[in-house]
């Protein structure tokens, strides 16, 4: 798909850099076009939830992409999982449907991956806990939330790697994509429930969707959304 990283727009505040990258993107801004930014003010996570990180410890960062790939966020679950992996060589590192990268069991990173496909542009949008400190975050993160425990400094060779490891996901073919992404599946074969109902996860489909046994019987396929782990 090409190179990713220029221009690149470093920003110590903004609101969102999944904004600034939107409307770069509208403005024409070719395909690769990076934003970054010490701090957010107005961070976003999917779903409308807000995305907290205290200013300069997080990578935070969006690119344009023209002629995104269907399955955009898994490519890009890919490529920030084998990112976590190589700076985490002895940890758990795994996905969790549909983009959500996990450290030992905790979240270490998200993706909010926006656009308007009809146009052939997206915003791939990436927040990594690179040197953060998990006291820093709101309490209601402190379990949940993993970070790698890196120097603030560190934060520009995370995104060397990062970078990379994007324009090699964004290359694979759909098989490969997916091969990929199940080896680093942290929920087949474990018990999910979502608000509509409950099963066994078994894996992603061709189209990105979980395949959830359920407890019932049949089988159904989400495509948006998110499940937690065990029935509680
Ligand atoms: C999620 O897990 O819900 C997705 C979180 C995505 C956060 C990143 S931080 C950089 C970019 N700008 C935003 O406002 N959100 C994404």
């Amino acid at each position: 798909m090409g190179r990713l990283g220029l221009p690149h727009l470093h920003l110590r505040e903004t609101g969102s850099t999944n904004d600034r990258a939107r409307a770069l993107a509208i403005a024409g801004a070719p395909h690769g076009t990076l934003v970054t930014a010490d701090a957010q003010t107005s961070g976003r996570g999917r779903q409308g939830r807000v995305w907290s990180a205290p200013p300069g410890h997080a990578l935070l960062l969006s690119v344009v992409l023209r002629r995104p790939p269907a399955l955009l966020p898994l490519h890009a679950a890919v490529a920030v999982a084998e990112t976590v992996a190589s700076a985490a060589p002895s940890a758990a590192v795994g996905i969790k449907w549909p983009n959500d990268v996990h450290l030992d069991g905790r979240k270490v990173a998200g993706i909010l991956a926006e656009g308007r496909p009809q146009e052939g542009w997206a915003v791939l949008g990436i927040g990594l806990n690179v040197a953060l400190r998990i006291e820093d975050l709101p309490s209601e993160l402190h379990g949940t939330a993993a970070t790698l425990g890196l120097d603030p400094s560190q934060r520009g060779a995370v995104l060397t790697v990062l970078l990379a490891q994007l324009e090699r996901a964004l290359a694979l073919s759909a098989g490969d994509l997916l091969d990929a992404w199940r080896a680093r599946d942290v929920l087949r074969g474990r018990e999910v429930r979502w608000t509509g109902g409950a099963g066994t996860a078994a894996g992603v489909d061709g189209e990105g969707r979980l395949v959830v046994e359920l407890d019932g019987g049949g089988r159904t396929a989400l495509d948006a959304g998110e499940v937690h782990l065990g029935r509680a």
